[in-house]
């Protein structure tokens, strides 16, 4: 059966704990070292087919996130992702090594392509070869699909010492609110989500399947039971939702009994496609 998660910033586990008890496993929305309040409203914007948005990534900082919330998560009994961002090589050194002793945690998500924040003046893989040195928990790095060679990204990260891939973060995009007429999102531009992402995801998760022999989560647009068992068609070993639990909390429930009535294709543990870990033990 096909591992399903939810994609990073798109449940909250703390308000849905069922629907995160119905995923092989929780990601959370990205922690970055102090708190964030995001950018300003408005922040969501709905286009014809995908949703831009422009949080920011607002989060409690790593020091609340740890004393707060990862006890209340770890109560809900899925192993628990981790995603965590910076805005420098230190601050992803700082994060993992704040979670690198904490057995709640079983992965750590690195998220190294929010399309609405600065972007760190290190490349990812230097990025990854520092949170590399500060954990020995298993490192997905999350990849942008805003790359020239995205390939080429996944070698270097992979050569830096990521576990696995995550495959893809949104991309940047604009609306606009005609009336007024100015871009609908306060900050202009966004993440674009959902259903159009999807060809672009699959091909994201092609070209690096073929290029590293690691484990590779991928998303974008995953709505149906036939759009997850694309992903794994193009080499993905598990597969997460974002934007769909938006419009249907329960789409992970639905998605996995339409996969166990479908002839899905299966993931290969232990070929060139690897298991997906839901423990830092399994790695
Ligand atoms: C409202 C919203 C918030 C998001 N926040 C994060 C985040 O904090 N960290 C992250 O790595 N990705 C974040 N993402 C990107 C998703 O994790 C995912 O990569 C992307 O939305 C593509 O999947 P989808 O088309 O199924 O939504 C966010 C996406 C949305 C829609």
């Amino acid at each position: 059966m096909i591992p399903l998660l939810n994609a990073s910033g798109c449940l909250d586990a703390l308000t849905a704990p069922e629907v995160a008890q119905s995923l092989d496993a929780f990601v959370t929305k990205t922690v970055t070292p102090l708190p964030r309040e995001g950018n300003p409203p408005l922040r969501f914007a709905e286009t014809e087919s995908g949703m831009l948005n422009s949080i920011g990534l607002q989060n409690p900082g790593i020091e609340s996130f740890v004393a707060e919330n990862v006890p209340l998560l770890a109560q809900l009994d899925v192993p628990l992702w981790v995603s965590v961002g910076g805005f420098s090589a230190a601050d992803y050194a700082l994060m993992c090594g704040r979670l690198d002793d904490s057995d709640e945690v079983a992965v750590i998500e690195l998220n190294l392509s929010c399309p609405n924040v600065e972007e760190a003046p290190e490349t990812a893989a230097e990025l990854v070869a520092s949170a590399r040195a500060a954990t020995r928990k298993p490192l997905y790095a999350k990849l942008s699909p805003a790359t020239w060679d995205i390939a080429e990204s996944a070698r270097a990260v992979a050569d830096a010492g990521a576990d696995g891939l995550s495959l893809i973060n949104t991309i940047r995009g604009l609306a606009i609110e005609r009336a007024s007429p100015r871009p609908a999102l306060a900050r202009g531009a966004g993440g674009y989500s959902g259903p159009a992402l999807k060809p672009i995801a699959l091909a994201c998760v092609w070209a690096c399947a073929a290029a590293v022999d690691l484990p590779i989560l991928g998303m974008g647009g995953v709505f149906t039971s036939e759009d997850a068992a694309d992903f794994v068609s193009a080499g993905a070993s598990a597969v997460a939702l974002g934007t769909a639990l938006f419009a249907d909390p329960w789409s992970p429930r639905r998605i996995r009994a339409a996969l166990a009535a479908m002839d899905a294709p299966e993931v290969i543990a232990g070929g060139g496609i690897r298991h997906v870990p839901t423990t830092s033990r399994e790695l």
